[in-house]
Protein backbone atom coordinates (compact mmCIF):
# COMPACT_ATOMS: atom_id res chain seq x y z
CA UNK A 1 0.00 0.00 0.00
CA UNK A 2 1.42 3.44 -1.54
CA UNK A 3 0.56 6.41 -0.52
CA UNK A 4 2.54 9.22 -2.71
CA UNK A 5 6.35 8.52 -1.66
CA UNK A 6 5.31 6.65 0.89
CA UNK A 7 5.10 2.63 1.12
CA UNK A 8 3.20 1.90 4.43
CA UNK A 9 4.26 -1.02 6.48
CA UNK A 10 0.93 -2.61 5.81
CA UNK A 11 -2.31 -2.12 4.83
CA UNK A 12 -4.04 -1.76 8.24
CA UNK A 13 -4.73 1.87 9.29
CA UNK A 14 -6.19 3.38 12.90
CA UNK A 15 -8.95 5.69 11.96
CA UNK A 16 -9.01 9.41 12.80
CA UNK A 17 -11.00 10.06 15.97
CA UNK A 18 -11.33 12.79 17.71
CA UNK A 19 -10.78 12.96 21.37
CA UNK A 20 -8.87 9.41 21.01
CA UNK A 21 -6.24 8.94 18.47
CA UNK A 22 -3.93 11.75 19.97
CA UNK A 23 -0.65 11.77 19.69
CA UNK A 24 0.11 9.24 22.51
CA UNK A 25 -3.08 6.53 21.45
CA UNK A 26 -1.36 6.47 17.10
CA UNK A 27 2.13 5.28 18.30
CA UNK A 28 0.27 2.66 20.36
CA UNK A 29 -1.75 1.67 17.56
CA UNK A 30 1.62 1.29 15.36
CA UNK A 31 3.70 -0.47 17.62
CA UNK A 32 0.86 -3.14 17.98
CA UNK A 33 0.56 -3.53 14.18
CA UNK A 34 -1.17 -0.70 12.91
CA UNK A 35 1.16 0.60 9.41
CA UNK A 36 -0.82 4.06 8.74
CA UNK A 37 -2.43 6.50 11.30
CA UNK A 38 -4.24 9.91 10.53
CA UNK A 39 -4.64 12.86 13.31
CA UNK A 40 -7.64 13.72 14.76
CA UNK A 41 -9.36 16.54 13.16
CA UNK A 42 -7.86 20.01 13.38
CA UNK A 43 -10.05 22.97 12.10
CA UNK A 44 -9.19 24.62 9.29
CA UNK A 45 -10.19 28.02 10.59
CA UNK A 46 -7.17 30.27 12.18
CA UNK A 47 -8.97 31.51 14.77
CA UNK A 48 -9.02 27.94 16.40
CA UNK A 49 -5.02 27.32 15.77
CA UNK A 50 -4.10 28.66 19.31
CA UNK A 51 -6.41 26.75 21.08
CA UNK A 52 -5.12 24.35 23.76
CA UNK A 53 -7.16 21.64 22.20
CA UNK A 54 -5.61 22.66 18.76
CA UNK A 55 -1.98 22.87 19.99
CA UNK A 56 -2.15 19.38 21.14
CA UNK A 57 -3.58 18.27 17.71
CA UNK A 58 -0.70 19.75 15.65
CA UNK A 59 1.85 18.19 18.12
CA UNK A 60 3.19 15.49 16.16
CA UNK A 61 6.94 14.84 17.78
CA UNK A 62 8.04 11.55 18.03
CA UNK A 63 5.69 9.88 15.28
CA UNK A 64 6.56 7.63 12.60
CA UNK A 65 6.42 8.96 9.60
CA UNK A 66 4.50 9.24 7.50
CA UNK A 67 2.99 11.93 9.28
CA UNK A 68 -0.60 12.62 8.24
CA UNK A 69 -2.65 15.10 9.80
CA UNK A 70 -6.05 15.40 8.88
CA UNK A 71 -8.22 19.16 8.52
CA UNK A 72 -12.32 19.94 8.19
CA UNK A 73 -13.44 23.06 6.77
CA UNK A 74 -15.22 24.42 4.37
CA UNK A 75 -14.16 26.99 2.60
CA UNK A 76 -11.39 26.03 -0.23
CA UNK A 77 -8.90 29.29 0.54
CA UNK A 78 -9.25 28.59 4.29
CA UNK A 79 -8.59 24.89 3.38
CA UNK A 80 -5.88 25.52 1.40
CA UNK A 81 -4.23 27.70 4.05
CA UNK A 82 -4.48 24.99 6.71
CA UNK A 83 -2.91 22.33 4.97
CA UNK A 84 -0.05 24.71 4.11
CA UNK A 85 0.12 25.07 7.55
CA UNK A 86 0.28 22.08 8.78
CA UNK A 87 2.92 20.69 6.45
CA UNK A 88 4.95 23.59 7.52
CA UNK A 89 4.65 22.02 10.78
CA UNK A 90 5.85 18.74 9.56
CA UNK A 91 2.86 17.05 8.24
CA UNK A 92 3.97 14.50 5.37
CA UNK A 93 0.40 13.88 3.95
CA UNK A 94 -3.10 15.86 4.66
CA UNK A 95 -5.98 14.00 4.77
CA UNK A 96 -9.01 16.28 4.16
CA UNK A 97 -12.75 15.10 6.13
CA UNK A 98 -15.75 15.11 4.52
CA UNK A 99 -16.66 12.15 6.31
CA UNK A 100 -17.87 13.56 9.94
CA UNK A 101 -21.53 13.79 10.66
CA UNK A 102 -21.38 15.79 13.65
CA UNK A 103 -23.24 19.31 13.96
CA UNK A 104 -20.59 20.65 15.11
CA UNK A 105 -18.49 20.42 11.87
CA UNK A 106 -22.43 19.92 9.42
CA UNK A 107 -23.51 22.98 10.91
CA UNK A 108 -21.05 25.41 8.83
CA UNK A 109 -21.36 22.45 5.76
CA UNK A 110 -18.31 21.13 6.69
CA UNK A 111 -17.38 16.97 7.23
CA UNK A 112 -19.73 14.70 5.49
CA UNK A 113 -22.42 17.75 4.85
CA UNK A 114 -20.13 18.89 1.78
CA UNK A 115 -21.06 15.73 -0.27
CA UNK A 116 -24.21 17.72 -0.66
CA UNK A 117 -22.22 20.18 -2.78
CA UNK A 118 -19.88 18.48 -5.66
CA UNK A 119 -18.76 21.49 -7.19
CA UNK A 120 -17.58 22.62 -3.84
CA UNK A 121 -16.01 19.23 -2.86
CA UNK A 122 -14.00 20.10 -6.23
CA UNK A 123 -12.95 23.39 -5.35
CA UNK A 124 -11.61 22.59 -2.50
CA UNK A 125 -9.73 19.25 -3.01
CA UNK A 126 -8.30 21.52 -5.88
CA UNK A 127 -7.29 24.08 -4.16
CA UNK A 128 -5.95 22.42 -0.94
CA UNK A 129 -3.82 19.70 -3.72
CA UNK A 130 -2.69 22.90 -5.75
CA UNK A 131 -1.68 24.65 -2.17
CA UNK A 132 0.96 21.97 -0.95
CA UNK A 133 3.59 19.46 -2.17
CA UNK A 134 2.83 16.48 -0.25
CA UNK A 135 0.49 13.97 -0.69
CA UNK A 136 -3.54 15.11 0.00
CA UNK A 137 -6.00 12.10 0.97
CA UNK A 138 -9.73 12.15 1.12
CA UNK A 139 -12.06 10.26 3.90
CA UNK A 140 -15.61 10.62 2.82
CA UNK A 141 -18.95 8.83 3.45
CA UNK A 142 -21.16 6.82 1.00
CA UNK A 143 -22.84 10.28 0.21
CA UNK A 144 -25.75 12.69 1.99
CA UNK A 145 -28.32 10.08 2.78
CA UNK A 146 -29.50 6.41 0.88
CA UNK A 147 -31.45 8.06 -1.71
CA UNK A 148 -28.27 10.22 -2.86
CA UNK A 149 -25.26 7.69 -2.67
CA UNK A 150 -23.16 9.96 -4.70
CA UNK A 151 -19.69 8.45 -3.53
CA UNK A 152 -18.44 6.87 -7.05
CA UNK A 153 -18.83 10.23 -8.47
CA UNK A 154 -17.31 11.73 -5.41
CA UNK A 155 -14.27 9.54 -5.93
CA UNK A 156 -13.78 10.00 -9.05
CA UNK A 157 -14.38 13.93 -8.21
CA UNK A 158 -11.49 13.08 -6.25
CA UNK A 159 -8.81 11.49 -8.31
CA UNK A 160 -9.70 14.29 -10.93
CA UNK A 161 -8.56 16.58 -8.45
CA UNK A 162 -5.36 14.92 -7.56
CA UNK A 163 -6.03 13.20 -4.68
CA UNK A 164 -3.57 10.30 -3.74
CA UNK A 165 -6.00 8.02 -1.64
CA UNK A 166 -9.19 7.57 -0.26
CA UNK A 167 -10.67 6.54 3.13
CA UNK A 168 -14.37 5.57 2.44
CA UNK A 169 -16.98 5.11 5.62
CA UNK A 170 -19.67 2.77 4.03
CA UNK A 171 -22.26 4.71 5.34
CA UNK A 172 -24.13 7.78 4.60
CA UNK A 173 -23.91 11.20 6.32
CA UNK A 174 -27.32 10.05 7.35
CA UNK A 175 -27.28 6.91 8.30
CA UNK A 176 -24.29 8.67 11.63
CA UNK A 177 -23.05 5.02 12.74
CA UNK A 178 -26.33 3.53 12.27
CA UNK A 179 -27.35 -0.02 10.45
CA UNK A 180 -25.27 -2.24 7.98
CA UNK A 181 -22.26 -1.12 6.08
CA UNK A 182 -22.68 -0.42 2.04
CA UNK A 183 -19.49 -2.59 1.23
CA UNK A 184 -20.91 -2.62 -2.13
CA UNK A 185 -20.86 1.15 -2.35
CA UNK A 186 -17.19 1.07 -1.37
CA UNK A 187 -16.73 -1.56 -4.37
CA UNK A 188 -17.98 0.39 -6.44
CA UNK A 189 -16.41 3.26 -5.36
CA UNK A 190 -12.91 1.32 -5.84
CA UNK A 191 -13.93 -0.15 -9.26
CA UNK A 192 -14.36 4.26 -10.32
CA UNK A 193 -10.68 4.80 -9.58
CA UNK A 194 -7.59 3.97 -9.99
CA UNK A 195 -5.93 5.27 -6.67
CA UNK A 196 -5.53 3.17 -3.75
CA UNK A 197 -8.89 2.76 -1.47
CA UNK A 198 -9.07 2.16 2.29
CA UNK A 199 -12.19 0.74 3.08
CA UNK A 200 -14.00 1.58 6.67
CA UNK A 201 -16.64 0.36 8.52
CA UNK A 202 -17.80 -2.21 11.18
CA UNK A 203 -14.31 -3.99 10.75
CA UNK A 204 -13.36 -5.45 14.28
CA UNK A 205 -11.82 -9.39 13.53
CA UNK A 206 -9.25 -11.38 11.70
CA UNK A 207 -12.35 -12.82 9.17
CA UNK A 208 -14.32 -9.06 8.85
CA UNK A 209 -10.88 -7.69 7.69
CA UNK A 210 -10.66 -10.65 5.07
CA UNK A 211 -14.35 -10.92 4.19
CA UNK A 212 -14.29 -7.17 3.21
CA UNK A 213 -11.18 -7.01 1.75
CA UNK A 214 -12.44 -9.06 -0.39
CA UNK A 215 -16.14 -8.01 -1.13
CA UNK A 216 -14.71 -4.53 -1.69
CA UNK A 217 -11.59 -4.94 -3.24
CA UNK A 218 -10.13 -2.28 -1.48
CA UNK A 219 -6.43 -1.98 -1.33
CA UNK A 220 -6.17 -1.49 2.72
CA UNK A 221 -8.74 -1.22 5.87
CA UNK A 222 -8.80 1.43 8.26
CA UNK A 223 -10.29 0.49 11.70
CA UNK A 224 -11.77 2.73 13.89
CA UNK A 225 -13.41 2.06 17.26
CA UNK A 226 -12.81 -1.51 17.30
CA UNK A 227 -9.25 -0.35 18.14
CA UNK A 228 -10.41 1.31 21.62
CA UNK A 229 -9.21 -0.98 24.00
CA UNK A 230 -7.92 -3.19 22.06
CA UNK A 231 -5.09 -1.31 19.95
CA UNK A 232 -3.39 -5.27 19.09
CA UNK A 233 -6.11 -6.20 16.97
CA UNK A 234 -4.11 -4.74 14.08
CA UNK A 235 -1.36 -7.64 14.57
CA UNK A 236 -3.76 -9.99 15.26
CA UNK A 237 -5.77 -8.93 11.33
CA UNK A 238 -2.04 -8.66 10.14
CA UNK A 239 -1.19 -11.89 11.08
CA UNK A 240 -4.15 -13.26 10.09
CA UNK A 241 -3.97 -11.72 6.52
CA UNK A 242 -0.44 -12.18 5.99
CA UNK A 243 -0.53 -16.15 7.29
CA UNK A 244 -4.64 -17.38 7.62
CA UNK A 245 -3.65 -18.58 10.86
CA UNK A 246 -5.08 -16.81 14.48
CA UNK A 247 -2.30 -14.82 16.52
CA UNK A 248 -3.02 -15.51 20.50
CA UNK A 249 -3.98 -12.97 22.22
CA UNK A 250 -1.86 -11.02 24.32
CA UNK A 251 -1.78 -12.00 27.94
CA UNK A 252 -3.06 -10.55 30.99
CA UNK A 253 0.64 -9.46 31.51
CA UNK A 254 0.96 -7.58 28.12
CA UNK A 255 -2.71 -5.96 28.74
CA UNK A 256 -1.08 -4.64 31.93
CA UNK A 257 2.15 -3.50 30.59
CA UNK A 258 -0.09 -2.10 27.59
CA UNK A 259 -2.30 -0.04 29.73
CA UNK A 260 0.15 1.57 32.05
CA UNK A 261 2.19 2.38 29.31
CA UNK A 262 -0.34 4.06 27.47
CA UNK A 263 -1.40 5.76 30.96
CA UNK A 264 1.98 6.95 31.40
CA UNK A 265 2.17 8.35 27.95
CA UNK A 266 -1.30 9.99 28.01
CA UNK A 267 -0.91 11.96 30.95
CA UNK A 268 3.08 13.09 29.98
CA UNK A 269 1.41 14.52 26.67
CA UNK A 270 -1.17 15.96 28.17
CA UNK A 271 -0.46 16.79 31.62
CA UNK A 272 -1.96 15.23 35.06
CA UNK A 273 -5.37 17.66 35.03
CA UNK A 274 -6.84 17.18 31.69
CA UNK A 275 -4.81 13.41 31.75
CA UNK A 276 -6.41 12.18 34.30
CA UNK A 277 -9.63 12.76 33.34
CA UNK A 278 -9.33 12.13 29.60
CA UNK A 279 -7.68 8.62 30.80
CA UNK A 280 -10.92 7.49 32.09
CA UNK A 281 -12.51 6.70 28.49
CA UNK A 282 -9.44 4.52 27.49
CA UNK A 283 -9.14 2.64 30.87
CA UNK A 284 -12.62 1.96 30.90
CA UNK A 285 -12.21 0.46 27.17
CA UNK A 286 -9.60 -1.54 27.93
CA UNK A 287 -11.36 -3.25 31.10
CA UNK A 288 -14.48 -3.56 29.89
CA UNK A 289 -14.35 -6.53 28.18
CA UNK A 290 -12.20 -8.25 31.04
CA UNK A 291 -13.50 -9.88 34.20
CA UNK A 292 -13.92 -7.59 37.02
CA UNK A 293 -14.23 -4.33 34.27
CA UNK A 294 -17.39 -3.18 36.42
CA UNK A 295 -15.99 -2.70 39.49
CA UNK A 296 -12.63 -1.57 38.40
CA UNK A 297 -14.53 1.00 36.53
CA UNK A 298 -16.38 2.63 39.52
CA UNK A 299 -13.08 2.76 41.40
CA UNK A 300 -11.09 3.93 38.88
CA UNK A 301 -13.31 6.87 37.90
CA UNK A 302 -12.83 7.74 41.88
CA UNK A 303 -9.26 9.24 41.45
CA UNK A 304 -8.25 12.44 40.28
CA UNK A 305 -4.51 11.74 40.21
CA UNK A 306 -2.60 10.18 38.05
CA UNK A 307 -1.03 7.82 41.30
CA UNK A 308 -4.35 6.90 42.47
CA UNK A 309 -5.30 5.82 38.69
CA UNK A 310 -1.94 3.73 37.95
CA UNK A 311 -2.56 2.13 41.52
CA UNK A 312 -6.01 1.06 40.64
CA UNK A 313 -5.01 -0.24 37.35
CA UNK A 314 -2.14 -2.39 38.62
CA UNK A 315 -4.05 -3.63 42.03
CA UNK A 316 -6.82 -4.39 39.13
CA UNK A 317 -4.35 -6.48 37.24
CA UNK A 318 -2.88 -8.26 39.99
CA UNK A 319 -6.18 -9.63 41.00
CA UNK A 320 -6.55 -10.58 37.43
CA UNK A 321 -3.73 -12.21 36.92
CA UNK A 322 -3.90 -14.05 40.47
CA UNK A 323 -7.48 -15.71 39.07
CA UNK A 324 -5.65 -17.35 35.84
CA UNK A 325 -7.98 -15.37 33.59
CA UNK A 326 -7.17 -14.73 30.02
CA UNK A 327 -8.39 -12.60 27.32
CA UNK A 328 -11.45 -13.62 25.34
CA UNK A 329 -11.31 -12.04 21.48
CA UNK A 330 -14.82 -13.28 20.98
CA UNK A 331 -16.34 -11.63 24.40
CA UNK A 332 -14.64 -8.22 23.68
CA UNK A 333 -15.96 -8.15 19.85
CA UNK A 334 -19.14 -9.24 21.24
CA UNK A 335 -18.98 -6.39 24.01
CA UNK A 336 -17.87 -3.88 20.99
CA UNK A 337 -21.33 -4.93 19.28
CA UNK A 338 -23.39 -4.38 21.49
CA UNK A 339 -21.26 -1.49 22.96
CA UNK A 340 -21.34 0.14 19.02
CA UNK A 341 -25.51 -0.54 18.43
CA UNK A 342 -26.95 2.53 17.48
CA UNK A 343 -29.30 3.52 20.20
CA UNK A 344 -27.53 2.57 23.22
CA UNK A 345 -24.59 4.11 22.07
CA UNK A 346 -25.93 7.21 21.53
CA UNK A 347 -26.83 7.34 24.78
CA UNK A 348 -23.32 6.42 26.67
CA UNK A 349 -20.77 8.14 24.20
CA UNK A 350 -18.94 10.35 25.99
CA UNK A 351 -17.90 12.27 23.12
CA UNK A 352 -20.69 14.89 22.25
CA UNK A 353 -20.15 15.03 18.63
CA UNK A 354 -20.77 11.18 18.67
CA UNK A 355 -23.86 11.50 21.30
CA UNK A 356 -25.54 14.01 18.14
CA UNK A 357 -24.18 11.91 15.37
CA UNK A 358 -26.08 8.49 17.34
CA UNK A 359 -28.79 10.73 18.47
CA UNK A 360 -29.69 11.72 15.01
C1 LIG B 1 -15.10 8.96 18.81
C2 LIG B 1 -14.99 9.07 17.32
C3 LIG B 1 -14.35 10.18 16.77
C4 LIG B 1 -14.22 10.31 15.38
N1 LIG B 1 -13.52 11.38 14.86
C5 LIG B 1 -13.32 11.46 13.52
C6 LIG B 1 -12.50 12.49 12.97
O1 LIG B 1 -11.92 13.33 13.68
N2 LIG B 1 -12.34 12.51 11.61
C7 LIG B 1 -12.95 11.58 10.79
O2 LIG B 1 -12.77 11.63 9.58
N3 LIG B 1 -13.71 10.59 11.30
C8 LIG B 1 -13.89 10.50 12.64
N4 LIG B 1 -14.60 9.44 13.15
C9 LIG B 1 -15.09 8.38 12.24
C10 LIG B 1 -14.05 7.22 12.16
O3 LIG B 1 -12.84 7.67 11.57
C11 LIG B 1 -14.60 6.05 11.33
O4 LIG B 1 -14.86 6.49 10.03
C12 LIG B 1 -15.88 5.47 11.94
O5 LIG B 1 -15.75 5.28 13.34
C13 LIG B 1 -16.23 4.11 11.28
O6 LIG B 1 -15.21 3.18 11.46
P1 LIG B 1 -15.30 2.00 12.60
O7 LIG B 1 -16.58 1.27 12.35
O8 LIG B 1 -14.07 1.18 12.36
O9 LIG B 1 -15.31 2.71 13.92
C14 LIG B 1 -14.76 9.32 14.52
C15 LIG B 1 -15.41 8.22 15.09
C16 LIG B 1 -15.53 8.07 16.47
C17 LIG B 1 -16.22 6.86 17.03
Amino acid sequence: MRIGPYELRNALAVAPMAGVTDRPFRPLCRRLGAGYAVSEMVASNPALRHTAKSRRRIDHSGEAAPIAVQIAGADPGTMADAARYNVDLGAQIIDINMGCPAKKVCDVAAGSALLSDESRVAAILEAVVAAVDVPVTLKFRTGPTPQRRNAPRVARIAESAGIAALAIHGRTRACAFVGAVEYQTIAEVKRAVSIPVFANGDIDTPDRARQVLEATGADALMIGRAAQGRPWIFREIAHYLETGRRLAPPTVDEVRSIVLEHLRDHVDFHGEVVGVRTARKHLSWFCARLPGGGPFRSAMLAHDTVAGQRGEVERYFDALAATGAVIDNEASVAHGRRAADGAAAARRSTVPWVREALAA
